[in-house]
């Protein structure tokens, strides 16, 4: 089996440029997986399927074809990835996510992507649930002002209008459905090395986790 590094945390502390470098530095194959709850709520959205209906999601989910090309998304074909970055499709993600059914019909697509030569994998549970065998486990986090303050910047670097108050507020709730919920919520495992980046950058965030990788 190849081996996977599996960086999982909460909303916004930097989980996707860290795995995509930490990737990058060892040719191995990157898995977002926020961005598959992020197509499935975009999916049900273009269908008008609720957020809370559980069983047609997980229909969705089983018949949805995903696709990713050079960190783009395609779903069904259909280039979708900037509808999917968007702060409603972060927050429908995180609703969807909390139905076992949803994470079930999820499951072996995300494993799909453990291939030659390796994997990394950002996400919730990718240590705990989806590759519990990982070779390295990393617990990403930030302290939660922080966390806002860098979606805040990115939000408006991208040109769009933003409230950092409202941006916080929304994170402290993210915070609690992840932990909260009853199926795979985010802990810190105990095999898991924490990697707080509140007074760190991306690229200390990423050497510590390629010289742990290499130990
Ligand atoms: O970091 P942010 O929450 O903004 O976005 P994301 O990583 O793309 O994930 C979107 C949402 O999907 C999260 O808020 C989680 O609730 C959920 N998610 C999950 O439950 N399990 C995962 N492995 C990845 C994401």
């Amino acid at each position: 089996l190849w081996p996977v590094i599996a960086i999982d945390g909460p909303s916004a502390s930097g989980k996707g440029s860290v795995a995509e470098r930490v990737a990058q530095a060892f040719g191995f194959h990157y898995l977002d997986s926020g961005a598959l709850y992020r197509l499935l709520a975009y999916a049900a959205h273009t269908r008008s399927v609720a957020w809370n209906d559980a069983s047609k999601l997980a229909q969705i989910a089983a018949v949805m074809e995903i696709r990713f090309e050079n960190g783009e998304a395609f779903l069904d074909g259909e280039h979708v990835s900037a509808h999917i970055r968007s702060e409603q499709m972060g927050k429908g993600a995180s609703e969807v996510a909390v139905h076992p059914e949803v994470r079930t019909a999820l499951l072996q697509t995300q494993r799909n992507f453990r291939q030659a030569p390796g994997l990394v994998g950002d996400g919730r549970d990718i240590g705990s649930v989806i590759f519990p065998d990982a070779a390295l486990k990393v617990f990403l986090t930030a302290a939660v002002e922080t966390r806002a303050q860098r979606r805040y910047d990115q939000l408006i670097n991208r040109g769009e209008t933003a409230s950092y108050e409202t941006i916080l507020q929304d994170l402290k709730q993210r915070d609690l459905r992840d932990t909260q919920r009853s199926s795979a919520p985010l802990v810190q495992l105990p095999d898991a090395m924490l990697v707080d980046t509140t007074k760190m950058n991306i690229t200390q965030a990423v050497d510590m986790i390629i010289a742990a990788f290499k130990k």
